[in-house]
């Protein structure tokens, strides 16, 4: 397992190019399944997670050329086995997005159930009982979600609670229903209005993508398209939150600003300075910050994505800031590792309040999963001292070359290799 050796207190310049977003990419590539003709993705990024869903892929029986990070293309002229794998599904918790799109191209599938992870219990209820709704027969044995249905006809769902994968499975699975299907409380992240502005290039006719409700009519098959997605969010707020915590000065490029609209406003009511404009976002750190709270919410609110990273922020501001999770249950991962850190953060059930600021010193810390490793290592670059992150094969799995990326920047990330 490789681990990052960092070397705290250095300000990062000057200028780096926001990748594709994983999670656009992710559900984009599922929808490949949906049509016998090549999809091609311009620029992919060279995440583990975008290459477990190309094994994904190639392992149900889609052609994939192209690698990671570079231009991929997907085509689907049949499945050899309609079949998510438990193996597969253990890696990465996103291969449920291919369950929508099998049924609604094959008439079946079979695909393992996710199980919890690190930061909650997250389950899929809300996905199967929308397929259910669309006329699937659904089975859950042995640890498998066993789904078949002759064709799947529109119907009405409302989601009891906003989820981002329910609702790209369930928008996936309807575009090739019979008839209209209209999704109330469906989630409004930029990745569902990416993936539909690709499914419409694929054929489908779908409204209200990236509101509260969506309607789709289903057509009797889609056809290839050409797809960019879009730059990551979360990729791009890791990077501000860098910037700002080594008092840097750093210019993100090929970015979307209304995308981070919650995250800038919270960073400038800190009195962070912050410019924007045609695809790009300029943050530059200072001293004497305030601290600020924040609530995760479903979009346009503040990302849970970014919860763990806004705390390593508020250990460099002045006062208490409280961050409140309300998306996962068991997000705080990575606060008894900023405390060894010297951070000053006491939890009361789904609140932390940080107090600050703190001088924080390096020490050995274990990432424990994505977007804790991604506040421990902003924490590490402010830190004064070294710091040892264990485990970053996390890190690995949503930002591509990061420690290349920032040391281009400034910054002393040396990656040992096991
Ligand atoms: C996606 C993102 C993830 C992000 C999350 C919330 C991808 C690949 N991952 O995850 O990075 O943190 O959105 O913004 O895009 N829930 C249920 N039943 C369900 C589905 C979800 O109770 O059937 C609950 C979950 O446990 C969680 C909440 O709903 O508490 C939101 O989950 P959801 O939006 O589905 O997250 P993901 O799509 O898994």
């Amino acid at each position: 397992m490789d681990r990052f050796q960092i070397l705290g207190g250095r300000s990062l310049r000057g200028t780096v190019a926001v990748r594709p977003a994983k999670n656009a990419l992710l559900p984009c590539l599922a929808a490949g399944l949906l049509t016998s003709d090549p999809v091609v993705f311009e620029e992919t990024a060279d995440l583990q997670d975008i290459h477990s869903m190309v094994g994904l892929l190639r392992h149900l029986g889609s052609e994939v050329e192209g690698v990671p990070g570079g231009a991929v293309r997907v085509r689907t002229p049949d499945v050899v086995e309609p079949e998510a794998p438990y193996d597969l599904v253990r890696r990465m918790r996103a291969s449920i997005l291919v369950l929508g799109p099998l049924l609604a191209r094959f008439g079946r599938a079979r695909v393992s159930l996710p199980g919890g992870c690190a930061i909650g219990a997250r389950p899929i209820d809300l996905h199967i009982r929308g397929l259910e709704t669309l006329g699937a027969r659904i089975t859950v044995d042995h640890g498998y979600v066993r789904a078949s249905a002759e064709r799947l006809r529109g119907s009405e769902i409302l989601f009891d609670k906003v989820t981002v994968g329910g609702t790209e499975n369930l928008i996936m699975a309807a575009v090739l229903a019979r008839g209209e299907t209209v999704l109330r409380n469906a989630a409004r992240e930029p990745e569902i209005a990416d993936l539909c502005r690709l499914l419409t290039a694929m054929g489908a006719r779908i409204e209200g993508a990236g509101t509260h409700t969506v309607k789709i009519s289903g057509v009797e098959e889609l056809g290839g398209a050409i797809h960019t997605c879009i730059p990551d969010r979360i990729e791009t707020g890791t990077l501000a939150a860098a910037a700002v915590v080594t008092g840097g000065d750093v210019e993100l490029a090929g970015v979307v600003p209304e995308h981070v609209e919650a995250f800038l406003g919270k960073l400038r009511s800190m009195g962070i300075q912050i410019e924007t404009g045609e695809r790009r976002i300029r943050v530059r750190g200072a001293a004497g910050i305030r601290s600020a709270d924040i609530t995760t919410q479903p979009y346009p609110g503040y990302p849970t994505d970014l919860q763990a990273q806004f705390m390593a922020l508020l250990t460099r501001a002045s006062g208490s800031g409280a961050v409140r999770e309300t998306i996962f249950e068991n997000r705080f991962m990575h606060v008894p590792e900023l405390q060894r850190m010297g951070a000053d953060i006491r939890i009361e059930g789904n609140v932390a309040v940080v107090r600050g600021p703190t001088p924080l010193s390096g020490a050995p810390v274990m990432a424990s999963d994505l977007r804790a490793s991604a506040g421990l290592l902003l924490a590490a670059l402010c830190a004064e001292g070294s710091t040892e992150i264990h485990r970053i094969y996390h890190l690995d799995r949503g930002y591509e070359r990061l420690d290349e990326r920032l040391n281009a920047l400034g910054a002393r990330i040396h990656r040992v290799r096991e």
